[in-house]
């Protein structure tokens, strides 16, 4: 069948900062076809469903919007789903509904606008290809950008982690080509970036030809004038060499925050996640990274619930939180994820006894987190100013540790110099030096 061309389209992102950025480009990419963006769902004859593959519930809720883009007069957008789903299982959706149109994997999104005018004429749109050709070089140039922009430096891992699918989703890992890294980032200055997260699934395993090494990378886009701040993430304990441990000491552009996931604090959870690292070499990691950096926020990513996990293994992961003293950290139930290894072990946890960790986890790692929070009351810091806040005249900026701080003052873009007046669990209040 037959459908006219969309013209007003609407990318919806679920998952990491990589889906981010990657439904960013997605709409540039469209853009530059001529079509406009539509400001939701509802207004938009093409949606693209940007998804991610990283636990359970997230598939559902793919079906879930799937079947919300249906209209009361029974019609529908062209449906396009994007990201770790699309790859994982675009075939199966496809097979259990109608509602979608085009699938696309995340290393194939170049090929979005062919994929729309094939779908259009009623033709099979389904790309899950991972081209040795980066889809990067086809991609628009960077025109528009916030105070943060996001910019992806390496994708893929071939770390295997035996409970993940993001080296099925994503593919093995690769490293993009300085010289067009350098020039995104150029780009993304000039269209008012103040601050550039470097992203990678392991971002810091970015390597190149000549054996440089991401603090390289970082050191060169701190001499882009308008850059006042760098991030980086997601980190492996084993990627963090010590050229990126002394960055964190001799750039100063470069932010003290460092997000290095852990995932358990038992050496046998880990062997049997195939992490790589124990925790006696975890926390050797972080002390280095302090001596670098006293000031540096912790942040860090837990599964409880592992199969097999004891409540003496949970107990050590409750101790590594206190040991590590994370700034914040994200905590999981561990979620089985069709084609892994750690899907088919015997032993998986019961669900109440999930509950009952995570519960215990969140409640200890909130309680570091509202004493980090609180240690920063009294300090003079500069603060980004990104997004307005409820109340008028109020912005809504972040920390150098990567707080959230309200503020009254300032307009967006601006690094203002802040009083920290008081904390809370997940922000502080601050007030603008003039
Ligand atoms: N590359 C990063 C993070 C990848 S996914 C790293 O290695 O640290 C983000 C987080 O999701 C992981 O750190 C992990 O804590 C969580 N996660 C991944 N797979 C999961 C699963 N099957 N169940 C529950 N949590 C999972
Ligand atoms: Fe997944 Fe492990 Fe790779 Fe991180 S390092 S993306 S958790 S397999
Ligand atoms: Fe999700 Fe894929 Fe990112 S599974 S976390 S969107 S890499």
């Amino acid at each position: 069948m037959n459908r006219p061309l969309p013209r007003r389209f609407h990318v919806k992102s679920f998952g990491c900062q990589m889906n981010v950025y990657d439904g960013e480009r997605m709409t540039e990419l469209l853009a530059a076809e001529g079509m406009t963006t539509a400001a939701s769902a509802d207004d938009a004859d093409l949606v693209v469903l940007n998804t991610c593959h990283i636990r359970e519930k997230a598939v559902d809720k793919v079906y879930s919007d799937i079947g919300r883009l249906r209209r009361d007069d029974g019609s529908r957008p062209m449906v396009a789903l994007a990201g770790c789903v699309a790859q994982a299982e675009g075939d199966e959706v496809v097979r259990r509904t109608r509602d979608v149109d085009i699938v696309v994997g995340p290393q194939a999104y170049h090929h979005l606008p062919d994929l729309v005018a094939r779908a259009a004429r009623g033709e099979n749109a389904v790309d899950t290809d991972m081209p040795a050709d980066s889809k990067f070089g086809a991609l628009p140039a960077r025109r528009r950008s916030g105070p943060g922009a996001f910019l992806t430096v390496q994708e893929g891992c071939d770390k295997f982690c035996t409970y993940c699918v993001v080296p099925y989703t994503r593919g093995a890992e690769i490293s993009r080509p300085w010289a067009a890294i350098v020039d995104e980032a150029k780009a993304l200055a000039d269209a008012g970036a103040k601050e550039i997260t470097l992203l990678g699934q392991n971002v810091n395993a970015w390597t190149d030809d000549s054996g440089r090494g991401l603090h390289d990378l970082i050191e060169a886009i701190a001499l882009i004038p308008a850059i006042a701040r760098i991030r980086y993430t997601t980190s492996h304990p084993n990627d963090m060499s010590d050229g990126l441990i002394a960055a964190h000491r001799d750039i100063a552009k470069l932010m003290p925050f460092l997000h290095l996931p852990v995932q358990s604090g038992s050496d046998r959870v880990l062997k049997a996640m195939n992490r790589s690292h124990d925790t006696a070499s975890y926390l050797r990691v972080i002390d280095r990274v302090r001596a670098a950096r006293p000031d540096i926020a912790l942040s860090g990513d837990f599964i409880v619930g592992f199969p097999g996990e004891t409540e003496a293994e949970f107990a050590a992961t409750l101790d590594i939180v206190d040991r590590a003293d994370y700034a914040q950290a994200y905590s999981f139930k561990y979620s089985p994820r069709p084609g892994t290894p750690a899907a088919t072990m015997t032993d998986q946890i019961a669900p109440e006894v999930m509950d009952d960790r995570l519960r215990r986890l969140q409640a200890a790692i909130n309680a570091r987190q509202m004493a980090f929070n609180q240690a920063t009351v009294g300090r003079r810091t500069s603060v980004l100013l990104e997004r307005k806040g409820k109340l008028p005249g109020q912005w809504i900026g972040k920390s150098p540790w990567l707080q959230s701080v309200h503020l009254i003052g300032g307009a967006i873009g601006d690094l203002v110099d802040v009083d920290i007046v008081a904390a809370g669990p997940n922000s502080l209040s601050g007030e603008a030096r003039a």
